[in-house]
């Protein structure tokens, strides 16, 4: 039903959320970044406190250590989007829990499906979870799932707390060029 009313609908539904606890604290909902028409979507964890008060996806630390990974990917601004499995930051940045993520999946459903990107990025454990339940990824190698190619790469805060990562990544991504060029 909300996928069928509109990108605007679903953004709508969410800033008037009460489906989880999470609502309770939260100062900004946390809706998405980026292109309408992305080939890539990528998939965070949570939003952080930076991301709280402004409502902008990876708008901290984070979202510069993203910045430079989509600017290796080689990546033009109306490529890709970015969101995260649940649309309210956690109190005390601790992850989101099952339950919350479950309640927030809808949401990210329809963003996908209304905006129809051809491979989605899981950044992290937490968003396979959310994405793929129940199924576990290698890193760096993408799988075809309900018609997309899905890739999970580490998430940019998980690069910023171990520097010896950057350089795996930046090999995934190598690799997987072809996916988005
Ligand atoms: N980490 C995330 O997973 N998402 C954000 O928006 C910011 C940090």
């Amino acid at each position: 039903m909300m996928v069928e009313a509109g990108y605007e609908t679903v953004a709508r539904e969410i800033i008037k959320c009460t489906r989880c606890p999470l609502h309770e604290s939260a100062i900004r909902r946390v809706i998405g970044k980026g292109s309408c028409h992305p080939k890539v979507f990528f998939i965070g964890e949570a939003p952080g406190d930076n991301e709280n008060k402004t409502g902008i996806p990876f708008s901290g630390r984070a979202g510069k250590q993203l910045d430079k990974m989509i600017e290796y990917m080689g990546l033009s601004k109306e490529d890709w989007m970015v969101t995260n499995t649940v649309k309210c930051h956690p109190p005390g940045n601790r992850k989101p829990k099952i339950n919350e993520i479950e309640c927030c999946k809808p949401f990210l459903l329809s963003q996908i499906i209304l905006l129809n990107p051809r491979i989605i990025i899981l950044l992290g454990n937490t968003a396979e979870r959310s994405f793929c339940p129940g199924r576990k990824l290698e890193w760096g190698v993408p799988v075809e799932h309900e018609g997309r190619t899905i890739l999970k790469l580490y998430h940019p805060a998980a690069l910023i707390y171990n520097r010896s990562k950057i350089e795996t990544q930046n090999a995934f991504i190598d690799r997987n060029r072809g996916l988005w060029s």
